[in-house]
């Protein structure tokens, strides 16, 4: 039975990526580091602080605890900056028609983000009242690729985790729903995702019909 779907945010209903990177880069340039577009990669479902680490360790740099908050606290105040003027135009195709369907079919409609700025992002782009139940960076103590976030997520729709179903771009939350016992849906075309019971290109492709095949 399926009876919760549990999304990821960002690279699933949104594409966040873009502006991740501005601001890492922006940090990196700062710290003369070279961080690429393919860098970047390495951070999709990454948490901020685990995410500054990586790009520490591309430019072989160690720093302290303090300056690495503080340089954590930068590159969000500038990824805000770049998110303010965010709209529903940026909802990636098919994830509202989606989430209504499952509503419609008295699916719980749940988030599983590391993010903690996803009720903001929510919000912006109008779809924080379809979710039954939002965990976000600020709700975990253990990063994907623990379950800890989908798990907490289907409890508190009070669904049990093998009638759970998680869509994630990542590698580290398909992981993290293999190991809540849940089906993993990957979507997107990174080969990265092979590790997913089924992928997908992007949410246009469900209907009722397909998620009931699953
Ligand atoms: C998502 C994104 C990551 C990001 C993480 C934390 O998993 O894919 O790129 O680092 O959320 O986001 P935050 O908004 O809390 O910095
Ligand atoms: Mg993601």
């Amino acid at each position: 039975n399926i009876e919760a779907i549990i999304f990821d945010l960002d690279g699933v209903i949104v594409d966040t990526a873009k502006y991740h990177f501005l601001a890492w880069q922006r940090l990196a340039r700062e710290l003369d580091i070279e961080f690429t577009i393919e860098d970047n990669e390495r951070l999709k479902g990454v948490s901020r602080m685990r995410s500054l680490e990586i790009i520490l360790e591309i430019g072989n740099k160690t720093l302290d605890e303090k300056e690495k908050e503080d340089l954590a606290f930068k590159k969000n105040e500038w990824y805000k900056e770049y998110i303010a003027n965010m709209d529903e135009s940026e909802i990636l195709e098919g994830a509202k028609e989606f989430i209504e369907l499952l509503r419609e079919n008295n699916i719980k409609v749940v988030l599983g983000s590391a993010s903690k700025n996803a009720k903001t992002i929510l919000e912006k782009l109008n779809l924080i009242d379809c979710f039954h139940a939002i965990i976000d960076g600020t709700c975990v103590t253990k990063a994907k690729p623990d379950p800890q976030v989908f798990l907490q997520g289907a409890e508190a729709v009070g669904i049990d985790p093998i009638n759970c179903i998680v869509f994630e771009d990542a590698e580290a939350g398909i992981e993290a729903a293999k190991r809540a016992g849940m089906v993993a849906i990957g979507v997107g075309e990174a080969d990265t995702l092979k590790d997913a019971h089924i992928q997908i290109k992007g949410l246009y492709e469900m209907n009722m019909e397909r998620l009931m095949s699953l």
